[in-house]
């Protein structure tokens, strides 16, 4: 990883973009299917940012446990909750307190009573080693500077045998100009 930029820089710059988001406008919500999207409210669809569709791949079951690293307004953490029902969990975990307050909204709009919102940056987890059975993830490692670190945490909280299942964007860094390494869209974008 590119090591151009200050880690706290870059982080102060994804916060202030996805404070920033006005009319978010639903893009990642071309990945879902009819069915997933048809029970879920419209909040939730309009703030989808995602890139894909982790949970259709997390191979979630009755009674899982399941984290959402940097949930936005809580798309992917609402479908996880149905998908594990009530005798489990899913948690959203999001650095930006706006994002964990509109999916606190819209899981009361869709009824769901099985996930919460915890605001806290996915680099820092806070909660316990091997307590939770699958983590996804929608367009959101590709945004930390440090991706290892990210990944040593997800793989600190799940269970021996839990599942990972990301959905992002990656690029060949060596193949950038600098001038885009140092971009602050770039990062933030
Ligand atoms: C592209 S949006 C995707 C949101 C959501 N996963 C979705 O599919 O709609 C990226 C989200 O990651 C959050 N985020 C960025 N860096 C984070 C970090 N270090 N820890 C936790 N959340 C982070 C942002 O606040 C934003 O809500």
């Amino acid at each position: 990883m590119s090591d151009l930029m200050h880690k706290a820089e870059i982080q102060r710059l994804v916060v202030g973009a996805y404070r920033a988001v006005g009319s978010p406008g639903g893009a990642g919500s071309v990945a879902y299917t009819g069915a997933q999207l048809a029970g879920l409210p419209a909040g939730a669809v309009e703030w989808s940012l995602g890139v894909g569709n982790p949970v259709a791949w997390a191979d979630l079951r009755a009674g899982d446990v399941v984290l959402d690293l940097g949930c936005g307004g809580g798309i992917d953490t609402l479908l996880a909750a149905g998908s594990v029902g009530p005798s489990g969990r899913a948690i959203g975990l999001d650095l930006v307190l706006e994002m964990c307050a509109r999916g606190r909204r819209h899981a009361v709009e869709a009824g769901v009573a099985n996930a919460c919102f915890v605001g806290a940056e996915m680099e820092a987890i806070p909660l316990p080693d091997d307590s939770v059975d699958a983590v996804v993830s929608n367009g959101v490692v590709n945004l930390s500077a440090r991706k290892m670190r990210v990944l040593f945490e997800a793989f600190r909280v799940l269970r021996p045998g839990g599942r990972l299942c990301l959905t992002d964007l990656t690029i060949e860094e060596e193949r950038l100009p600098v001038e885009v390494l140092t971009h602050p869209a770039a990062w933030s974008g």
